[in-house]
């Protein structure tokens, strides 16, 4: 595919690229809509950018009865529709196609990784190569832990001459501390730690990582990151999408789960955590776990007066009317479960003591926005005269994680004039402009090719996993208790719930509008 390439901003760093040995990408659940989605799509691209090794494979293991030509052509599909690259020609397509596999079989079914296991040798042989293996978990979670055992019990695990192992488990890495906690010591009885990557695409978008970038390869940002100079921190996640056709899952996972427990805990941590000695994964993880650590589980009182929970109602999104949550297909008419919450927690440490981060994340809200949001103290004396009805608004260093990457920061000018009037403008570097809009690889990719090279720095690890439920599941149970906010709703297409923006009014702060800043 080399003469046909793309270039691909990650050339930038030749290692990344020799890093990559050839591989047999093997995954679990290849007929789920996350196969065709986001993990083909993503292969595809970096093989469109030549940064795939010659030898590399993608087996698709599932029940259903697919030949190898079948898979394709669904694959295809999938990377027609959202891949950064799609196919232009057909031989390019089918370059890349002729490394596509199946194997049939059920994750109960312990025979068919004997199967499966032979493929695999088999494969790498006949093309000369190492039997390296990538085990993707993109099965329903249920089955995690019994594919986990089987690939432990047919010898499929352990590194060995032939080539190493490595396994991706995808989100949910369970469902509480305990479930969570289980799953690690299943994992672990049959993988190394250094084996496993958890992932959470958030830490493969660019701009999730640029947060580092920002903090550490800067001088003038570091030393105002405290609570001597910041006032608070905001942190949004807001889908304008529903739940689509996942209710069976979603319902039982809520916003707290889907949203707070990886993504927003993950912005939390590269945001509050103390510089690591080296971008290396273990120095990297300690300090993101030390945050973790500093935040204390909410009380019965802070559940009651720091969270809030609601639902949304039909409205209007993008001009398109919408059921609310509970006329979704599958879902109780009478469901509880929360599409939208806002939390107001504390990292009690030197650096933050004092400082209140809000988070919040809802589904059908008015945009799609991620954004972290670093709200500075006002000067401590006004010289000018409030000349305006306006206050002196804050300065705010707003980074913006997705759609319109970027980071602005806002402060007070002269207006040109005679006066001292002020008004508050924006400083903005936007992604698309200054590295061109082709600059950015899906996280997918980027998270695969580290799989792929062995780099687990954005991938979590077992005692980060579970110090972010330790602090998830106090929420759920007090949202089941006396002390449970009301669970308000909020029309889709709109900012979330009443009680959001009075979580914010008591302490005399607003969210910041998520829309044009
Ligand atoms: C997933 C959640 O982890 O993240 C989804 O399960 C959510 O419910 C998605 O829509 C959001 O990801 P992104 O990349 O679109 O912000």
């Amino acid at each position: 595919m080399g003469a046909e390439a793309v270039e691909s901003p990650l050339w930038a760093e030749p290692h990344i690229r020799q890093g990559v040995e050839p591989v047999s990408i093997v995954i679990f659940g290849a007929t789920g809509d996350l196969t065709a989605r986001k993990l083909v799509p993503a292969l595809f691209s970096l093989a469109q950018e030549d940064m795939l090794p010659p030898g590399f494979g993608i087996v698709g293991f599932a029940r259903r009865p697919w030949s190898h030509e079948d898979f394709r052509q669904k694959m295809r599909d999938g990377v027609e529709a959202f891949s950064r690259h799609p196919p232009d020609e057909q031989s390019v397509w089918e370059g890349f196609a002729a490394n596509l596999f199946y194997v049939r079989g059920g994750f109960t079914e312990g025979e068919r990784y004997a199967v499966l296991d032979r493929f695999l040798r088999e494969q790498a042989e006949a093309e000369g190569r190492p039997d390296n293996r990538l085990y993707y978990l993109a099965a329903p979670p249920q089955f995690y832990a019994e594919i986990i055992a089987h690939l432990g019990r047919a010898r499929m695990a352990r590194d060995s001459e032939a080539g190493w192992r490595r396994i991706v488990i995808e989100k949910p890495f369970g469902y509480d501390l305990k479930t969570a906690t289980e799953l690690n010591e299943i994992v672990h009885l049959v993988f190394g730690e250094e084996q496993i990557y958890r992932i959470d695409h958030y830490l493969g978008k660019e701009t999730v990582q640029n947060i580092l970038v920002l903090r550490f390869a800067n001088a003038i940002f570091e030393p105002i990151w405290n609570r001597r100079y910041v006032d608070h921190v905001q942190i949004s996640v807001a889908e304008s999408v529903g739940i689509g056709g996942r209710a069976g899952y979603y319902d039982q996972a809520g916003v707290i789960r889907d949203i707070f427990q990886n993504h927003i805990l993950q912005l939390l941590t590269l945001v509050a955590m103390e510089p690591p000695v080296a971008f290396e994964a273990d120095a990297v993880r300690d300090e993101k776990v030390k945050v973790l650590r500093a935040m204390r589980p909410m009380s019965h009182h802070e559940i009651e007066t720091h969270t809030v929970r609601a639902q949304y109602a039909a409205g209007v999104v993008n001009g398109e009317h919408v059921p609310g949550y509970c006329e979704e297909p599958n879902v109780a008419p009478d469901s509880q479960t929360a599409t939208y919450a806002a939390l107001k927690w504390y990292v009690d440490n030197w650096r933050w003591h004092g400082v209140p981060f809000y988070l919040r994340s809802g589904k059908r809200m008015a945009t799609r926005a991620t954004e972290v949001s670093i709200h500075f103290k006002r000067p401590p004396h006004l010289l000018f005269d409030a000349m305006d009805d306006e206050e002196l608004r804050a300065n705010v260093l707003a980074l913006r994680i997705q759609p319109d990457e970027g980071i602005a920061l806002r402060f007070e000018a002269k207006l040109p004039g005679q006066g001292m009037a002020r008004r508050s403008v924006t400083m903005d570097f936007s992604y698309r402009e200054s590295f061109g809009a082709t600059s950015s690889p899906d996280a997918y990719e980027r998270l695969l090719l580290d799989a792929m090279r062995g780099d687990p720095t954005l991938f979590a690890r077992s005692d980060e996993i579970e110090w972010a439920w330790r602090l998830i599941d106090p929420i759920f149970e007090g949202w089941q208790s006396e002390y449970a906010p009301p669970l308000e709703t909020y029309e889709a297409g709109t900012w979330g719930p009443r009680g959001a923006d009075e979580l914010l009014e008591r302490d005399g702060r607003r969210w910041r509008r998520l829309l044009d800043g």
